[in-house]
């Protein structure tokens, strides 16, 4: 079910895999040992609950710190330790297959690879950062007082914070938009176009801000690339856009008459991006061009700022009452009246459209594990025939694109459909629409010249490493 393309793997220098496996995962893990430390070190051990707490605390913070020496030092990668999960079972026999790879290329056995798997600085980009998470959750998982814990959750919230200044513009553009659709203003196909266009170019760049770059982001950055005017500028850095197709796609069943109509997003990060995610989905449901929005958030901490159900509503619960929540980052500015009334707005709309079912959040295992979406219609029979009941799937961000190409290093002018595998053939049964900054050396899709064109000789596609190009693709399964 695999790609026979050549995968990125964190060996190649000239690829954004070997500066995440050098530069960012020890800082991640890094982020990690301070929040668990931390956390338990502020434990006042008055019962024995808490004494279990700050012991199995303490137990974390040994794994974690071993952990990172062993990718300091180019270690292999070790099986994940069972934590009562399938899914540990399945990594674990990808990485026994790796071993078994490597020793057919007769890679030698040292001190570092004693069992032959696999080290951290000359592995398959994709499967070792899953890992990496992956092992991080078995890690939490397998203690009493641990388990729900995620550990990037403070940080998650500290960034939403600091975007409070796009989240106000947006609400106040959101509510003025909802409450024309809701008066039933002349229909006016172009206008509604330029709508839908606008609502998912602003659904998109909200994934240029994700946390796992945060380690070479600052603040200052992130508003920057948050406002109206910086979208505005963005514009011509969507590299390959099929949005336009899109929207006649759902404008036309629409027009059909076909009661149900749900759209589906496989969702990335939290804060920001999730509420962007929120403003589309509430405008496809306002707009009739959806009735149902199903999200697939991740049941797991994953790649630090994935949403996990929890901050869904933790976030709708931050929109319901702003000032408590915004007012905790000290340079947040002033939230007036009319502002917290945007905001309370949207908590109420989006939780109602919650309680009666119209937005819906289902989760599946099938998205933390380590292999590419070309695996959803043998690994995962089940979601691929409920996917097959959406009109549109959308997969937000980074990730998403890396596992829908298989992270491979696909000529650049690869065709969209070729690259994203069974989910590409014709009548898949799956209408698929990638939203996707480029974090990551995989693309495809481009016009003959483009790469060459934006690397300037520069042997590395460093340009696709920071979020600031984009691509919007789809492919009509259901064609
Ligand atoms: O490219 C850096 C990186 O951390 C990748 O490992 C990962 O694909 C991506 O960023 C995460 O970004 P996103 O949140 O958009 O999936
Ligand atoms: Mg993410």
């Amino acid at each position: 079910n695999d790609t026979k393309t050549e995968l990125y793997s964190t060996a190649d220098k000239s690829s954004f895999a070997f500066t995440s496996a050098i530069e960012r995962w020890p800082v991640i893990i890094t982020q990690v040992i301070t929040d668990i430390f931390q956390t338990t070190n502020a434990l006042p051990e008055t019962n024995d609950t808490e004494k279990q707490r700050v012991k199995e605390g303490r137990a974390i913070v040994t794994e974690l710190t071993a952990l990172k020496y062993q990718l300091g030092h180019d270690y292999e990668l070790l099986p994940i330790i069972d934590d009562g999960f399938p899914d540990v079972a399945l990594y674990n026999a990808e990485l026994a297959g790796l071993a078994a790879r490597e020793k057919e290329n007769n890679v030698p056995t040292t001190k570092k690879n004693p069992n032959g798997n696999p080290t951290w600085h000359k592995i398959a980009w994709l499967y070792s950062e899953c890992y990496l998470y992956r092992r991080i959750s078995s890690m939490l998982k397998r203690t009493e007082q641990w388990k729900e814990y995620d550990p990037f959750h403070a940080t998650k919230n500290t960034t939403f914070r600091s975007s409070l200044t796009a989240v106000m513009e947006l609400a106040s553009k959101y509510k003025e938009i909802t409450e024309k659709l809701r008066a039933g203003v002349e229909p006016d196909l172009e206008k509604e176009k330029l709508l839908f266009l606008e609502m998912a170019e602003i659904c998109l760049w909200g994934n240029a801000t994700d946390l796992s770059l945060l380690t070479s982001l600052t603040y200052e950055d992130i508003q920057k690339l948050q406002g109206s005017e910086a979208r505005k500028k963005a514009e011509n850095n969507i590299l390959s856009n099929n949005l336009p197709s899109v929207f006649s796609k759902l404008q036309q069943i629409k027009e059909s008459g076909k009661g149900s109509r749900r759209v589906d997003i496989v969702l990335d990060n939290s804060g920001f991006e999730l509420f962007v995610d929120l403003v589309l989905a509430g405008y496809l449901l306002e707009s009739g061009l959806a009735t149902e929005i199903v999200f697939h958030p991740k049941d797991l901490p994953w790649f630090v700022s994935d949403v996990m159900p929890v901050d869904l509503h933790d976030l709708l619960a931050a929109l319901a009452d702003p000032v408590p929540y915004f007012s905790q980052l000290e340079s947040a500015p002033k939230i007036t009246d009319a502002q917290q009334s945007d905001l309370r707005f949207l908590a109420t709309t989006w939780k109602g459209f919650l309680d009666d079912g119209r937005f819906k959040i289902r989760t599946d295992r099938f998205w933390t594990l380590p292999g590419s979406y070309w695996r959803l219609p043998a690994c995962a029979p089940e979601l691929f025939e409920e996917l097959k009941t959406s009109e549109l799937v959308i997969f937000k961000g980074d990730l998403n694109y890396r596992k829908l190409t298989g992270d491979a290093m696909w000529d650049p002018t690869t065709k969209f459909e070729e690259a994203i595998g069974p989910l590409g053939k014709e009548a898949s049964g799956v209408r698929v629409l990638a939203l996707r900054t480029c974090k990551a050396d995989v693309v495809v899709g481009l016009p003959v010249g483009k790469d060459e064109e934006l690397r300037q000789g520069d042997k590395a596609r460093t340009w696709g490493w920071s979020g600031k190009w984009a691509v919007c693709q789809w492919w009509d399964g259901k064609a």
